[in-house]
């Protein structure tokens, strides 16, 4: 009887405050292209892989110790860290392990920040995504249109159904960047990581294909389209 009662409630309860469900879908075709990153051009943007020669351009990014502020990245001082971090991406490539693209300004051609993904379920069709931009160039919109145009790839080429972003509730800016693109809020894991001396709570956002392509369609004006040029 006990168990009964247990059992109805449980049901109860996900089915009106947690909102469980399960959708019937076919399998999804995964696509792991990590290995062979198509370049990405947006209206301000070229998205590409990394390269050896980008250690300059990606000192600046990771010697800013307010760009890194909110993250569980180590404050770089000297170039020899950032040569190590690239063959680090280099290989994940090599790999085929999730690695972000390099965002290049096409005015100046510098590269000026990273987006993409760093880890994945591929049997879950599911990403992580992570954005990281040079200081100088906060505050114009290129990280949306960035990762406007990564998660467009990821859905429509990599064949991904879900895209999750980790934010500390602090970081402002990605949380409106991820609010712009259509992710939704999960929830508040408390002290989800430890680095930097201390415990970080982070938000979990979640964004669905069908919410994103749904919402495409409705601002189809307005968004800025990731174009695969190669
Ligand atoms: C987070 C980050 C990627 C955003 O990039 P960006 O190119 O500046 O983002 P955008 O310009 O596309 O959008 C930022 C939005 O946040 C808003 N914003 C920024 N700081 C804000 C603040 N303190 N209060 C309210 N809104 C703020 C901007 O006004 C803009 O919104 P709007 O377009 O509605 O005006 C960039 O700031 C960054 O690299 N930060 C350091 C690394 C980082 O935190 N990465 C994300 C880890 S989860």
């Amino acid at each position: 009887m006990k168990i009964r009662f247990y059992l109805i409630s449980v049901v109860l309860f996900s089915n009106t405050m947690l909102k469980t469900n399960f959708r019937k879908a076919p399998a999804p075709t995964v696509k792991n292209l990590f290995g062979n990153l198509s370049v990405l051009e947006t209206e301000r943007l070229v998205l590409r892989p990394m390269h050896e020669s980008d250690v300059e351009d990606l000192f600046e990014v990771y010697s800013d110790a307010e760009v890194l502020r909110f993250m569980p990245l180590r404050l770089r001082e000297k170039i020899e860290d950032i040569e190590a971090k690239v063959a680090w991406f280099l290989k994940r490539y090599e790999d085929g392990k999730p690695a972000p693209w390099v965002i290049v300004l096409k005015e100046t051609n510098k590269v000026i920040g990273l987006c993409g993904f760093f880890h994945w379920v591929e049997r879950f069709a599911y990403a992580e995504i992570m954005s990281l931009l040079a200081r100088d160039y906060w505050g114009q919109g290129i990280m949306t249109e960035a990762k406007q145009a990564v998660i467009t790839y990821a859905f429509n080429e990599m064949g991904i159904n879900r895209i999750q972003s980790s934010v500390y509730p602090g970081n402002i800016a990605s949380l409106r960047v991820n609010e712009k693109l259509g992710f939704k809020i999960v929830g508040i894991v408390p002290e989800y990581a430890y680095y930097k001396s201390a415990y970080w709570d982070r938000m979990i956002l979640s964004l669905l294909k069908n919410d994103f392509l749904r919402l495409e369609k409705e601002n189809a004006k307005s968004c800025v389209d990731g174009k695969v040029i190669e």
